[in-house]
């Protein structure tokens, strides 16, 4: 991970240098003609004004019924809701579900101090709020509420999911547990030594930090291309056009930067202890068999109790479930939760 101090004009550079792959039918910024998006926020339990999209089907009857079910979308770790989260939410909401993306606390337009920070209790209450949320709609049946989390976010879901029953259908696509890759690396590549020097480095910034220096930030996916084949990965989504957001204005660089004293919270973070206590609600694991995050939708499978269902993506890696329309497997999320919702 790099440090980086450069303002808005190196991502026009960083996007514009580099071509993109668009396979598959990459299309992370999908509108659908038939659904309509209205920006929304609400505030957390600890007080977060979280900013999030409801997304609604056109013919839908938004009556007082209280008859429709609801879904919660998350996205990546370090992205915001435009990237990934949208596109869900908008494909769950052309089949008719009342969606909510969010922004999880501290990124894109939630309200959360330092920016970027991370905090995975407060990310689990973002998406309890959102329930709040949508509970307190007249058209949205309380009793039939779910949530889907991408990347990070399938962990953050699990985890909220853990102590908030009001969450009756869980599913994920290319997650990650935050905390196993933070603690241990992908398959196992960070030992102890090298995790102490990570915390040490975290401890001396936040001396930094408490003498008068400014946040520092580290970035998941690097500015300028490298041979790490998952930056590459990373790298074609976040810092092209396929899937580089940057809000209107924005003086905050780019997504998937993290400040770093926050960073090491995530080695506090086990979402799948206890990952059974939420049966006899549904669980169902989405990742490509290509996946270089696979082991983490493996271990929460292998721990959650029934019904869980882990579904492979012939051929597709991460970042490929976040935006190839082709290759993500719609009708086993449409399926899903019709079933269970
Ligand atoms: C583009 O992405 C697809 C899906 O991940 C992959 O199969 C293909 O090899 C990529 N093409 C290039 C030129 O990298
Ligand atoms: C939009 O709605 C029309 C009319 O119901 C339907 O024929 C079409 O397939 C829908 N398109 C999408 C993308 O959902
Ligand atoms: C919650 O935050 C808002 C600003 O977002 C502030 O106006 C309000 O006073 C806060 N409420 C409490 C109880 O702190
Ligand atoms: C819902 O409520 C409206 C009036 O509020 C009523 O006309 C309608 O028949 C109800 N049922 C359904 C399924 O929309
Ligand atoms: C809400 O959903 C439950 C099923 O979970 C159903 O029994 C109930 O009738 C629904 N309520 C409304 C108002 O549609
Ligand atoms: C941890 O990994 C580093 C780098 O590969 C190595 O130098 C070190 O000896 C390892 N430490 C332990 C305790 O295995
Ligand atoms: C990244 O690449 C751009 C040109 O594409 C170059 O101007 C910049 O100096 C590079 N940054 C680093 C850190 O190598
Ligand atoms: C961005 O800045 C321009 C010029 O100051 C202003 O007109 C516009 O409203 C701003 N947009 C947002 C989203 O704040």
């Amino acid at each position: 991970m790099k440090v980086f101090t450069s303002g808005i004009a190196a991502l026009g550079m960083a996007v514009s240098a580099y071509a993109q792959n668009l396979s598959y039918g990459a299309d992370n910024f999908y509108r659908s003609p038939n659904v309509t998006v209205h920006p929304i926020t609400f505030p957390t339990q600890n007080n977060n004004t979280i900013a999030g999209n409801l997304f609604t089907r056109n013919n839908l009857p938004l009556n007082g019924n209280a008859s429709a079910p609801a879904i919660v979308v998350g996205h990546p770790m370090g992205a915001v809701k435009e990237q990934s989260a949208n596109l869900y939410a908008t494909r769950l909401a052309e089949q008719g579900f009342i969606t909510v993306s969010l922004d999880l606390p501290s990124y894109g337009g939630s309200s959360g101090f330092p920016i970027n920070s991370v905090s995975p209790e407060l990310y689990a209450e973002a998406f309890s709020a959102a329930v709040d949320y949508l509970g307190t709609q007249d058209f949205v049946n309380r009793t039939r509420i779910g949530v889907l989390g991408v990347c990070g976010s399938g962990g953050f879901v699990v985890s909220a999911a853990k102590i908030d029953p009001r969450i009756r259908a869980i599913a994920s696509v290319s997650m990650y547990d935050m905390g196993a890759v933070n603690r241990n690396g992908l398959r196992h590549s960070q030992n102890i030594t090298q995790r102490q020097q990570v915390i040490a480095a975290a401890a001396q910034q936040r001396w930094n930090e408490v003498d008068g220096a400014g946040t520092l930030y580290v970035r998941g996916t690097p500015l300028n291309l490298t041979a790490n084949p998952v930056d590459r990965e990373f790298f074609d989504f976040y810092r092209t056009r396929r899937g580089a957001f940057v809000p209107e204005n924005s003086t905050f660089e780019l997504t998937t930067a993290r400040s770093e004293t926050s960073n090491v919270r995530f080695l506090n973070f086990y979402p799948f202890n206890d990952i059974e206590t939420i049966s006899p609600r549904p669980l169902l694991f989405v990742s490509g068999d290509q996946a270089h995050s696979r082991e983490f939708s493996e271990d929460a499978y292998r721990r959650a109790a029934e019904p869980k269902e882990l579904y492979w993506v012939p051929g597709a890696g991460h970042v490929d479930l976040y935006d190839r329309v082709e290759l993500i497997p719609w009708e086993r999320f449409y399926g899903f939760f019709r079933a269970n919702l």
